[in-house]
């Protein structure tokens, strides 16, 4: 970071340096490191913690040195002045450790306090305010400000700047603790230049960030122009899974589905279960009110379903699903694709640490909310798709693509899967092709 920050030129000796949240004082002993190293003079440095007992420690480390200075202060509270360099690692603080008197006033000091915020996307916008003309900043952070709807004020903010260049690190660069780092350097001024992507594979790219939407399409190799096969040009279907809006109802042991309702009980599963042990032998069904082509069944035609679901205290259920009061009471909470569905397809978790992917043979399974589901336009891309999703190189995009749910967990998002790369073997199929599987695939199904 410290590199980053001055690369190859020396710092003027009239030129100043901020820690923001400088605890122990690492930081400024990097930087004291490395212009020993180069024989060259420190700038000014000045480092603000919060913590008495650290920004103590921190004094007494570099008590020899007049050109270093630790102030116990709040930076976000702190006089804005303006300095050459800023180097940090902020505090990570989402707005839950906040009391409400604080949320109330960062709210009113901060653009980048909107939504449920954290401290880190404070710190950026306030060390943005005290970085001189031409100044650089180097900061490691979560990644998530990339895309998360709640830091779009802050990327709206970066886009003003030029963002030299995003470095994603391990994810085990802070040991036990769950977070994807990001170290992004940032030069002030206006620029319409790119920005330097540096992958956790190791690999580079540039990309264009000027816009306060979700950046990671942009990171993408290509900058989103990926010109080679992705998931969506040989998937007909990117999916999330049924959500009825009452599985209580809906969802039914295997074993315990009326006779008279059995031809529209479909094998069924969630998230959760999700095994192939499971997928051969599921233990509930789905009792599904719509027809083949995904319309939903009129109530006359619903017969022994209709009276099993009219039960007073189930239709009083279905009735009070608030998601519904547009429709019939007994259609689910989205419309059922059942054509789509009920085909040979890949099944996983949609939150989970790490997705794998399940193959479901028969295509006879309808998957639950908390499932995700691809279905391949070739059905002899089944086993193909699962064995690459499954590999080491799509899960490395997927955990740099989706977004984090908490305690780090991935969460699938059709529009994400759709754009991963896939590799060229995988040739989409031409439109006459199309038309031709989707007919004998309806009939297997
Ligand atoms: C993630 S730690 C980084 C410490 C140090 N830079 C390092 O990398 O070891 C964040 C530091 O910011 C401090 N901090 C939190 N809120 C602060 C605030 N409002 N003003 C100044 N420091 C703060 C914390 O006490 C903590 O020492």
């Amino acid at each position: 970071m410290v590199a980053k920050l001055f690369g190859q030129t020396p710092p003027h000796p009239s030129s100043s340096l901020l820690d923001p949240g400088c605890g122990e004082g690492v930081f400024i002993e990097g930087v004291l490191r490395y212009c020993d190293a180069r024989g060259w003079r420190p700038p000014r440095i000045v480092g603000v913690e919060l913590d008495p007992i650290r920004a103590e420690t921190s004094a007494r480390r570099f008590a020899g040195l007049d050109f270093v200075e630790i102030r116990h202060d709040d930076f976000l509270r702190s006089l804005v002045e303006e300095y050459d360099y800023i180097i940090g690692n902020p505090p990570y603080v989402s707005i839950g450790q906040l009391s409400l008197e604080e949320r109330g006033e960062y709210r009113g000091a901060f653009v980048t306090a909107r939504g449920r915020f954290d401290l880190y996307l404070l710190f950026f916008e306030q060390a943005l305010r005290m970085l001189r003309a031409r100044g650089r900043l180097v900061f490691i952070t979560p990644e998530k400000f990339l895309y998360v709807e709640t830091a779009r004020a802050l990327r709206d903010l970066l886009s003003k700047y030029h963002i030299e260049e995003l470095h994603f690190l391990d994810e085990a660069t802070f040991g036990e603790l769950v977070t994807y780092p990001l170290v992004t350097t940032v030069r002030a001024g206006a620029s319409t230049e790119r920005t330097t992507v540096r992958a956790r594979n190791g690999s580079l790219r540039s990309a264009s960030l000027h816009t306060a939407n979700s950046w990671l399409p942009l990171l993408d190799d290509d900058g989103g122009e990926h010109v080679g096969v992705r998931l969506a040009d040989v998937a007909r279907r990117v999916s999330c899974g049924v959500a009825t809006g009452a599985d209580s109802i809906f969802v039914v042991r295997s074993e315990e589905v009326p006779k008279d309702i059995a031809a529209l009980a479909h094998p069924t599963i969630s998230g959760r279960e999700l095994s192939d042990s499971m997928i051969e032998k599921t233990r509930s069904r789905m009792l599904v009110p719509y027809d083949a082509t995904g319309q939903l069944l009129p109530e006359h035609a619903l017969s022994a379903l209709g009276s099993y679901l009219g039960v007073p205290h189930r239709r009083a259920r279905l009735e009070a699903r608030t998601c519904n009061a547009r429709k019939p009471w007994y259609a689910f909470h989205d419309s059922c694709a059942l054509s789509e569905i009920l085909r040979p397809k890949l099944l996983c978790k949609d939150i989970t640490a790490s997705p794998h992917f399940f193959v479901d043979w028969r295509g006879s399974i309808v998957p639950r909310h908390s499932v995700y589901y691809i279905v391949p336009t070739v059905p002899d891309h089944l086993v193909s798709l699962a064995s690459y999703l499954n590999s080491r190189e799509a899960r490395v995009w997927m955990a740099r693509n989706c977004q984090r749910a908490a305690g780090g967990f991935l969460r699938l998002q059709s529009q994400v899967l759709k754009r991963l790369p896939l590799p060229s073997e995988f040739v989409p199929p031409s439109h006459v092709d199309v038309e031709d599987l989707a007919g004998s695939a309806v009939s297997c199904a």
